[in-house]
């Protein structure tokens, strides 16, 4: 895996110095309105430091996925007000991301001050990496800080390129992130369980071919165990299914058969007729034995009894990762298995990692976050971490000495 020594911004001198901080201000909203500033709070720490030292900050995010149009629901004006809100102090928004406005910004920044730039996907050269926009960003400072754990597995003009044209150094919130996974990673106590759900099928398999050498117990559910269950040639209905991976499952069978890892897959099986639609949608439903779902229904939640021996494994464990519902938990009725996973999390005495995503909305949507080690702001960076990859808004930042 990816083992990291980066300097951070406590190995560098910030005092008087104009900071670019790359932060994942891509929050959750609604109706212009931020649902969950997890993200905003957790990029404090480095924010608050570089202020206290007398930096002159500015930060920059993406926000959604303006594919390079300037897109007035994708602005970060609310993350400035909420910013200002909770750092007692205005940081003022660019009305643009490398133009005239931000330059002026910028240069007119004082120490203990911060500022915001515009969207940076409002820039059709920011998700190409154009070294032009990178050199643009650079310009603004004197010091690049990452803290965007969040979007550190995108290769993008600010979030990477950037690193060319300034010192760049990793910021609180990345370090963080990458010490408490990294250290679950490389030397975790165990028993080290591992638990992974999630409707996206072919993005969670290569991350267990990763958790296969490092953990003692595998546990799988959502989408993902319906191609488990077809490897070892149960029926599995019109459940979800990857049928070019299912050899690949059942590789990874044998292969943790050879390396004594145990795989849980679900025993018991919620299945209805068809996907609920709307998502929240009442739904009649019904439990199976997970060796035989009927032809016509399709597996949308893990049963009670396969519920109780994922909670059980995860009691008896010291360190837990979990990443990816256990069902459809937008849906009450297809939450369960999502909502006893969490709580056995919470109930566990063992170091608990929530890799972000829709695991991490599930912890917090059903007030468990508190009772968690570790929830990432990361999705797919958190799941690119557990995969072992190399998350290239890490790599490009300064080596320590
Ligand atoms: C996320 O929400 O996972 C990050 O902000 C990255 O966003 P992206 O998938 O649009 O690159």
């Amino acid at each position: 895996m990816a083992m990291y020594n980066k300097k951070s911004i406590e190995d560098v001198e910030v005092a008087g110095k104009k900071v670019l901080v790359r932060c994942d201000f891509n929050v959750p909203m609604k109706d212009g309105v931020i649902t969950s500033d997890k993200r905003i709070v957790e990029a404090l720490p480095t924010i608050k430091y570089l202020l206290s030292k007398g930096a002159k900050v500015i930060l920059c995010s993406h926000m959604g996925k303006p594919k390079g149009q300037v897109v007035e629901k994708y602005s970060l004006a609310p993350v400035a007000a909420r910013l200002s809100e909770l750092l007692g102090i205005n940081v003022a928004l660019a009305a643009d991301t490398t133009g005239e406005d931000a330059k002026a910004k910028a240069a007119a920044l004082k120490e203990g001050e911060a500022m915001l730039l515009e969207n940076v996907r409002f820039d059709i050269r920011e998700e190409k990496n154009d070294p032009t926009m990178a050199k643009e960003l650079a310009d603004l400072a004197e010091l690049y800080v990452n803290d965007a754990f969040g979007t550190a597995h995108r290769a993008h003009a600010s979030t990477a390129g950037v690193a060319d044209y300034l010192p760049a150094v990793c910021g609180y919130l990345i370090g963080k992130e990458i010490g408490i996974m990294g250290k679950a990673l490389s030397n975790p106590e165990r028993p080290f369980v591992a638990i992974l759900g999630g409707a996206k099928v072919k993005d969670k398999l290569s991350v267990i071919n990763n958790l296969l050498t490092k953990v003692d117990t595998l546990i799988i559910g959502g989408g993902m165990a319906y191609t488990f269950l077809a490897a070892q040639g149960k029926g599995t209905g019109t459940s979800l299914l990857d049928e070019s991976k299912i050899d690949y499952c059942r590789e990874m069978l044998e292969k943790a058969e050879a390396q004594g890892v145990k795989i849980l897959l679900p025993v018991d099986t919620v299945v209805a007729k068809e996907f609920p639609d709307p998502i929240d949608a009442e739904i009649e439903t019904t439990t199976v034995c997970s060796c035989c779902i009927p032809e016509d229904m399709m597996g949308l939640d893990i049963g009670e009894k396969t519920a109780a021996l994922y909670a059980e494994a995860a009691k008896n464990a010291k360190t837990v990762v979990w990443n990816g519902p256990m069902g459809v938990f937008e849906n009450p009725t297809l939450a369960k298995g999502t909502i006893a996973v969490a709580q056995a999390l919470a109930d566990s005495e063992a170091t608990t990692i929530v890799g972000g995503g829709d695991s991490a909305a599930a912890c917090e949507q059903l007030g468990f976050a508190s009772e968690i080690t570790h929830i990432s702001t990361g999705g797919g960076a958190s799941l690119e971490f557990l995969e072992g990859l190399e998350l290239p808004g890490i790599a490009c930042l300064n080596d320590k000495e």
